[in-house]
């Protein structure tokens, strides 16, 4: 992804410079051990080349990808208490390596971080619109989790329902982090559209792949526990998608296994095994591919230039992407 370092140097820079303070050390450890720790950094680099693709230095918009990435990795931090995910880029997640409590403050700590970012705006862009998108779309990732949480316990969640709650705690902040650097960039009120639309396909797209290598990646490269999803008993798209195409009796058997969470390895082989034999490995791949490619397709729209290439090069690292 060699077209990409020039953007993640740039952020990288900027980001471990951050300097947090060095007490209270159970506050500020845990956070500069999560950003320390790798993470693609998929969500500034969307931000910066937005703010290219509207016209304008990508610099400007570098208060608001340490926003969005800060805002990011706070959800990671919460997100792996909520699905009791006990490692995250490879390394113990902070509710591990430290305990729950200091997770929660050190989470709540880098929220207010990401936001105080955008105090660091230059003076002639829309502080109040980009806040607006900024924190808007983080009641929505709420709003997503709560669903993803709720969804645990229903038997009956639709695939539609998983598209919402997909676009919460996913697609919400991927299209914010692209309005958000076009908004720096003077984007016109149609190019921002555009990048509202181009950043909620991504996102499902990029959740539904989520799903599918927590199933099929190689764990030391994802960084996470293989098949966390299924010993957890989420309803990912894999999981409704075999529900949806497995008999009354399987249903049944899979439905209760669920609800006495967690599963057990035996029950997890079994549940990946019934996803090869309907086919849903094969179809959630496609599913996603497709979700890829209506994102290539709004990026048409926009005029040549180099960060439309950097674009849909960025496009096309994420359909491959193995972590
Ligand atoms: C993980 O996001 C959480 C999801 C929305 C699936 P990333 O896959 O972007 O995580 P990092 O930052 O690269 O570790
Ligand atoms: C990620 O969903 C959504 C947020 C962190 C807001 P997941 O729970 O699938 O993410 P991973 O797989 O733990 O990274
Ligand atoms: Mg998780
Ligand atoms: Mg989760
Ligand atoms: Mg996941």
């Amino acid at each position: 992804m060699d077209f990409l370092q020039s953007y993640a140097a740039f952020f990288e820079e900027k980001l471990q410079n951050l300097n947090f303070p060095e007490k209270p050390e159970t506050l500020y450890e845990p956070q500069r051990y999560i950003l320390r720790n790798g993470g693609k950094r998929i969500r500034p680099a969307l931000t910066l080349i937005s703010c290219g693709l509207c016209g304008s230095d990508t610099e400007r918009a570098m208060p608001a990808a340490l926003a969005v990435e800060l805002l990011h990795n706070f959800t990671l931090i919460h997100d792996d208490i909520m699905d009791q995910a006990d490692s995250r880029r490879g390394e113990p997640s902070i509710h591990k390596k430290w305990d729950i409590a200091t997770a929660i403050l050190a989470g709540d700590s880098m929220f207010t971080y990401s936001m105080l970012q955008l105090q660091n705006l230059p003076g002639e862009i829309d502080h109040k619109r980009v806040s607006y998108i900024f924190l808007n779309s983080v009641n929505t990732v709420c709003e997503g989790q709560a669903l993803d949480m709720e969804f645990e316990n229903r038997s009956d969640v639709t695939v539609g329902e998983y598209h919402q709650m997909i676009g919460g705690k996913t697609g919400a902040l991927i299209s914010a982090a692209m309005q958000m650097g076009g908004l720096c960039g003077g984007a016109s009120e149609e190019q921002l559209h555009k990048l509202s639309v181009i950043g909620e396909s991504l996102g499902l797209a990029f959740q539904i792949q989520d799903d599918w290598l927590d199933v099929v990646a190689d764990p030391e490269a994802f960084g996470k526990r293989k098949a966390g999803d299924i010993y957890e008993g989420k309803k990912t798209f894999l999981m409704l998608t075999a529900l949806e195409r497995c008999t009354r009796d399987e249903r049944e058997m899979v439905l209760g296994w669920m609800k006495a969470k967690p599963l057990s390895s035996n029950q997890v082989d079994e549940v990946i095994s019934l996803f090869e034999t309907y086919g849903v490995i094969t179809d959630t791949r496609n599913h996603f591919l497709n979700a890829y490619s209506r994102a290539e397709k709004e990026l048409e729209q926009f005029g040549e230039s180099n960060f439309k290439q950097d674009l849909q090069q960025l496009i096309k690292f994420l359909k491959n992407r193995e972590s």
